[in-house]
């Protein structure tokens, strides 16, 4: 395989000789490469062995024995930054893993868009307003979002405050994860509640019913949350888009154990859209890193550009190492993804699929926002799961931008968000984002989905027996 990408002539800066896009202009040249030495010398914000475990929970999920949750912001922000958005950021994930483990009765990897995804790539470097034109808001870790000339000129500082931002957002998933707050019992009332005022209560009560009495057994027989720990801890990942390389090169650190390289800016990292050229820096970075990795997929992605990117990311086709993010939009899922799938079963590589069925799906409303529909999210969620059946291959899970706050950003849902109430709580820095009761509901049809499958093989097994 690829015997030229010998990891041999990789280091953790030789993304620095390949051509790159979506790189900010910072005026200060020196004041950016001192900031990137203060980040070098900080502790890492997660640990190689974290990383490793999240590679073998992937690695479950490409072969069928566990459903991948990755969601959350498009992106971070500074102004954001509060507990009550973590903790019910983090109450919406579990009740859609709850919900997910059930109907899958499979394990649900979950992990956030969150402690470090500040980064935006942009579609034009520069912004125009009233003849004034200024460089592009690139997410807060960059520059600011207001339209001013202040805000608008890139900042090395602001690394030093995302990363700063990551580690106490970390801090407090971490304590969530761990401290009893995730505790089974809990989320499961969370999730009746959410039921019960939901619209669409009627069609998700049978499911919550049935988990119900899942929990019900489960305690008659003597497992509950006092005396399990798997009931009252969970697992959680962080994960975000390897955009800003100076940034993640500052955080990549040689593991004791493995003497391999980790970047410790979050678990799990992703090479965007836009910055997926094989021959370009992001790939040059992460192909040399050893944390599990995700590759976004649009439209553009030929066959041929694909089978490269995985041999270079995936030289050793591990299970768990490379998940492909497929982000076609709803009307050109079946024109892409059946091809992409093909090809990878005919070179017989090990890969996650998973559907990202927002960014393929961003339109401009008639009052000027930038907002998603949910039907057509809900609709290449369901191509997406019509297409694995169809190829063989195993759905292996969904990619998300939500919120646990109750925004006005996406239109539609049970609890019907118009296109007039856009402007009442659009609150996103960047992409619009499913609110909780959005993103809760998305789930529960996934798992009617899930269930429904699993049904089918069920009877598919009995016929053939
Ligand atoms: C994103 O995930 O926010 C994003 C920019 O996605 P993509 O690279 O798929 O456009
Ligand atoms: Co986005």
């Amino acid at each position: 395989m690829a015997e030229h990408q010998s990891p041999k002539s990789w280091s953790p800066e030789s993304w620095r000789s390949k051509p790159l896009l979506q790189v900010p202009e910072y005026p200060d040249a020196q004041k950016l490469q001192n900031t990137e030495a203060r980040l070098a010398s900080f502790p890492p914000l997660v640990f190689a062995g974290e990383a490793r475990s999240l590679t073998a929970r992937l690695g479950r999920v490409a072969k069928g024995e566990a459903f991948l949750l990755q969601g959350g912001d498009c992106a971070e922000s500074f102004s954001e930054h509060h507990a009550d958005n973590i903790r019910d950021f983090f109450r919406a994930m579990l009740q859609m893993a709850v919900v997910l483990t059930y109907a899958g009765s499979v394990p649900v990897v979950k992990v956030g868009r969150i402690a470090g995804q500040f980064a935006k790539p942009r579609s034009a470097d520069f912004e125009d307003i009233d003849g004034v034109s200024l460089p592009s808001y690139r997410g807060d870790i960059v520059n600011g979002i207001e339209f001013t000339q202040e805000d608008r000129v890139p900042d090395p500082e602001r690394q030093i405050k995302a990363y700063r931002q990551s580690a106490a957002t970390l801090n407090l998933l971490r304590a969530f994860a761990q401290g009893g707050y995730a505790d089974l019992e809990h989320v499961h009332q969370w999730m009746l509640s959410f039921v019960e005022k939901s619209p669409a209560a009627e069609r998700f009560s049978e499911l919550a019913i049935r988990i119900t009495e899942t929990i019900d057994f489960m305690r008659a027989c003597g497992i509950n949350s006092e005396n399990t720990r798997q009931l009252n801890t969970t697992n959680f990942y962080t994960s975000h888009e390897a955009l800003l390389l100076g940034y993640e090169e500052a955080l990549t650190r040689i593991d004791s154990t493995s003497g391999e390289h980790y970047a410790t800016s979050g678990h799990f990292i992703w090479i965007g859209d836009r910055t997926r050229q094989p021959d370009h820096g992001h790939v040059e970075f992460v192909r040399g890193i050893k944390n599990p990795l995700g590759l976004k997929c649009g439209p553009s992605i030929t066959d041929d550009d694909l089978m490269r990117l995985i041999d270079t990311l995936n030289p050793q086709d591990e299970a768990g190492r490379l998940t492909l993010i497929c982000r076609f939009g709803f009307e050109d899922v079946q024109k892409h993804l059946p091809r992409l799938m093909r090809k990878v079963k005919q070179e017989g590589r090990t890969v996650v699929w998973s559907c990202d069925p927002m960014h393929g799906n961003t339109i401009k409303a008639s009052t000027g926002y930038k907002t998603r529909p949910f039907d057509r999210i809900l609709s290449e969620v369901e191509s997406f799961f019509d297409i694995c059946q169809a190829e063989n291959t195993y759905a292996g899970g969904v990619h998300v931008e939500m919120t646990g706050q109750n925004v006005t950003e996406c239109i539609g849902g049970a609890k019907t968000v118009k296109e007039t109430d856009l402007s009442h709580r659009y609150h996103t820095h960047c992409d619009p984002r499913l609110n909780a009761d959005q993103a809760l509901e998305l789930a529960f049809l996934i798992a009617e989905r899930m269930k429904k499958d699993r049904e089918g093989q069920g009877i598919e097994a009995v016929k053939t027996a």
